[in-house]
């Protein structure tokens, strides 16, 4: 067998990158407010800003577009869609929206008062922040590996039942559900084994509290299971897929990852309890419920996506892609998020930027260098992401800053990878030049894609 692992497909429509001298960026970036949200994209030559939405779809993909229905309520595509969905998911209830956080807002809505707890490993930042919005407390409860980017440990991602089990002895009350995000994108992309969902969801029904899971990267979640967790690894990713729904009373899905579309989102629920709830807040809010703010041809290319998503031989060239750049980042002298996440590489970026300072911003200041250095964008998972200013003006910060280089799906070829390495390894040599920043504007709520910032 040849040792290379190629991408398993072929390109059938190209969609031309352009270079940019580092002039243009400098000037580009300071425009932008140092904020590379605020770039445009035709002026960034490798865009992993995000995963989400941002990835090529198949030629059948493309091809089950033309067979959307467009009806306004009980579309075909509708119900082709729920098909899929209910045979991978098991749950009865399914319900469109136009992408992740919508399914959390519609959920959360329906379901949370303010005062409430959601324990979860992690919050991602839209779903804190539709929790916080209503008053509710996100709690992350990740084991405690899961906070040391350099630990090697299969199954970073999963939640640490002692501290839920705390938190349900003494909280219960205030807990309307428990939730596990999978893969765990803010922890790194780590995944959670099927052991810790199913203690998790036995520990939750004890106290009678469900779990909804938040699903984007199931299919990674899975095949990370098959590679890593004993006893899987002659299930198929279906099966796979189809146990760890099974432990689930809920999930909501941004279909814009592992559903390998560029929008959509969607509830899924076992029981009716919260349904004419959920039904109510979509109509108001998304669109009648067969289409959920979606067109028939988005529903088409997710059946499609959805089962795309689940291809093994995709998956492990996936998977692999990651760990190659990690490899080439360790090569570097580079610390990174170990080991490598499913669609993303989480650099650290205190191991380029020891001495500077938490309130200059490293991960901030790593992303900007990046685009700096060679058009690279990537997404700062740090204390502008999670650190807040509080009415008092006090700051606070994160515990982990992070680069996430995060890819989006079947786009980047290898060639691609090899160039981001050598500008990143090109960056760690030129480490000593990097400015910091301070923020000069920020709104309350997920700041770090608006706000705008000046070197320090
Ligand atoms: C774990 C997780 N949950 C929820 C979301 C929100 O999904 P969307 O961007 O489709 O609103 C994301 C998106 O990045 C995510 O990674």
């Amino acid at each position: 067998m040849p040792r290379t692992l190629i991408e398993p497909f072929r390109i059938k429509s190209v969609e031309p990158i352009r270079m940019t001298t580092r002039a243009e960026r400098e000037r580009l970036l300071e425009a932008a407010r140092l904020n590379v949200f605020k770039l445009r994209a035709e002026d960034v030559l490798i865009d992993w800003l995000t995963d989400s939405g941002t990835g090529a779809m198949s030629s059948r993909q493309w091809g089950a577009i033309m067979e959307g229905d467009e009806s306004y309520a009980g579309a075909r595509s509708f119900y082709r869609l729920e098909s899929v969905i209910q045979d991978i998911t098991g749950m009865k209830y399914f319900v469109p929206t136009h992408q992740g956080r919508a399914a959390e807002r519609v959920l959360f809505s329906a379901v949370c008062r303010s005062g409430q707890l959601v324990p979860n490993n992690c919050h991602f930042d839209t779903t804190r922040a539709n929790l916080e919005f209503l008053g509710v407390e996100a709690q992350d409860l990740v084991i405690a590996e899961g906070l040391q980017p350099a630990l090697i440990h299969p199954f970073k991602g999963n939640i640490d039942l002692a501290r839920l089990e705390a938190v349900l002895q003494t909280q219960a009350d205030r807990v309307p559900f428990g939730m596990l995000t999978v893969t765990n994108n803010t922890g790194g992309g780590q995944p959670v084994s099927m052991a810790n969902i199913r203690a998790c969801a036995a520990l939750l029904k004890q106290y009678g509290k469900p779990l909804i899971m938040d699903v984007c990267r199931f299919c990674e979640n899975a095949m990370f299971i098959k590679m890593r967790e004993p006893g899987y690894e002659n299930t198929s990713i279906k099966a796979i897929a189809q146990e760890m729904f099974s432990y689930a009373d809920g999930a909501t899905m941004s279909a814009k990852k592992d559903g390998m579309v560029n929008i959509g989102g969607f509830i899924v629920l076992r029981s009716d309890e919260w349904m004419d709830a959920v039904r109510n807040l979509e109509i108001l809010t998304e669109g009648f419920p067969t289409y959920g703010g979606l067109a028939g041809r988005d529903l088409e290319a997710l059946a499609v996506g959805l089962l795309e998503g689940m291809d093994e031989d995709y998956l492990r060239y996936r998977l692999r892609t990651a760990e190659y750049l990690g490899e080439r980042l360790q090569a570097a002298g580079i610390g990174f998020m170990q080991p490598t996440g499913g669609h993303a590489v989480y650099m650290d970026a205190r191991t380029v930027l020891p001495e500077m300072p938490v309130a200059h911003y490293p991960g901030w200041a790593l992303c900007n260098a990046l685009y700096l250095e060679g058009g690279i964008r990537g997404v700062e998972i740090g204390s502008v992401m999670f650190g807040k200013r509080l009415d008092s003006g006090v700051e606070t910060y994160h515990s982990m800053e992070l680069v996430r280089l995060a890819f989006p799906r079947r786009m980047y070829t290898q060639s691609h990878f090899d160039y981001a390495a050598e500008v990143i390894a090109d960056v760690k040599q030129h480490a000593a030049a990097i400015r910091g920043v301070r923020l000069v504007k920020q709104p309350r709520y997920l700041r770090h894609f608006t706000c705008e910032c000046a070197w320090v």
